[in-house]
């Protein structure tokens, strides 16, 4: 019989400690390491994706969520949603994550909030592969993490989708989930086209529900990279307004949608690269998109291109230069207008602050 009952909870540093007597015997002693949210004044300044995806849902337009490696890139990305007033997420993948160093990263990410206080940002990991990447993400700061069991059956996504759900819930973070396969290359999963695979609303639905997952990455025929189409750009519109009527509460997300805009990529061909037959989502086609449910789109390949774009520029004009400055300023530039055109023009998140 229960007599008394004993819950005890200390603090030291970041790692908490619980006990819990029953009848005097402890049962359990709990530690976890506190979400790491050092920011100034111990205040983290950054956001979940929670708010800014229900004023997306409300006004019908999208966020952009643009893929970070380095400290030029978060800057061109920030600079342009502080000049667009416009919210912004930034995402790293586990491989970006391995190549900038997660401490250099966080603090990188910590300046550009101290530096763009008005602006919402929000840090996300971008196909989290499994549960420890995800509490790796957790642990050290960001307000959002997307767990990708698209390569899984349905039954184990769902499952492994929860325990993510579970742990990211109770640290007062975000997860993103994906239904549906996608074609061409997700980090390490090289995922053929024909086995690409479009999400089934009805399917997505149940998922949802059973995951508590708080947005959803859906397949209507984008695909990571360079080369999304072979012939016509085709989306599956109908599909996305299915899984819209089915669960409108739900902010959706579309991977692998950069335009891979025409200029910047016969710049780079023009100074040397070798990209021929690229293709990507016409601008119109994410206009539609942001329009008619889409809250998230994911853009990492176009930011490859502008920089490599401008870096090559120089490179080409000015073989003399090797003072890393000189390419790397229009590099940033080049960033930003990319950024600044997509928010702008494209997605309709300016003056959405
Ligand atoms: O969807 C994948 C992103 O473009 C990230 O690519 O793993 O090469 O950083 P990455
Ligand atoms: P792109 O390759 O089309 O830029 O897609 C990026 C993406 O989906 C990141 O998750
Ligand atoms: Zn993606």
């Amino acid at each position: 019989m229960i007599k008394n009952i004993k819950i005890n909870t200390i603090k030291i540093n970041t790692i908490k400690i619980t006990n819990i007597k029953i009848n005097n015997i402890r049962i359990k002693n709990h530690s976890s390491i506190k979400n790491k949210r050092k920011f100034r004044g111990g205040k983290n300044m950054l956001v979940t994706t929670k708010e800014m995806f229900e004023k997306s849902m409300k006004e019908h337009f999208a966020i952009g969520a643009f893929n970070v490696n380095n400290m030029e890139i978060i800057q061109g990305i920030v600079d342009a949603a502080a000049e667009n007033k416009s919210p912004v997420i930034l995402q790293a993948s586990s491989s970006a994550i391995k190549y900038a160093r997660i401490n250099y990263l966080m603090k990188m990410v910590e300046a550009a909030v101290e530096e763009h206080q008005e602006v919402p940002i929000a840090l996300h990991l971008d196909h989290g592969p499994d549960f420890e990447t995800c509490k790796m993400c957790v642990d050290n700061g960001f307000t959002s993490v997307m767990f990708d069991g698209s390569k899984y059956d349905f039954e184990e996504n769902i499952r492994l989708t929860k325990e993510v759900v579970d742990y990211a819930h109770a640290h007062g973070v975000v997860v993103e989930a994906e239904l549906g396969k996608l074609a061409g290359i997700e980090d390490d999963v090289n995922v053929e086209a024909s086995d690409a695979m479009y999400t089934d609303p009805e399917q997505a639905k149940e998922f949802v529900e059973r995951t508590g997952c708080d947005s959803l990455a859906i397949a209507i025929g984008t695909s990571h990279g360079a080369y999304k189409f072979k012939g016509e750009a085709k989306l599956r519109f109908d599909i996305l307004a299915k899984i819209k009527e089915l669960i409108p509460n739900t902010p959706i997300v579309l991977h692998g949608a950069s335009t891979v805009i025409p200029e910047l990529v016969e710049m780079c061909n023009k100074y040397g690269a070798d990209i021929p037959g690229a293709k990507g989502v016409p601008d119109e086609m994410l206009h539609e998109a942001s329009k008619s449910g889409v809250s998230k789109i994911n853009v990492d390949t176009d930011l490859r291109l502008a920089m490599t774009a401008q870096i090559r520029k120089v490179f080409a004009e000015e073989p003399s230069a090797f003072d890393p400055r000189k390419y790397l300023t229009p590099a940033r530039e080049e960033v930003k207008n990319t950024v600044s055109h997509k928010i702008r023009d494209v997605f309709g998140s300016n003056n959405k602050i």
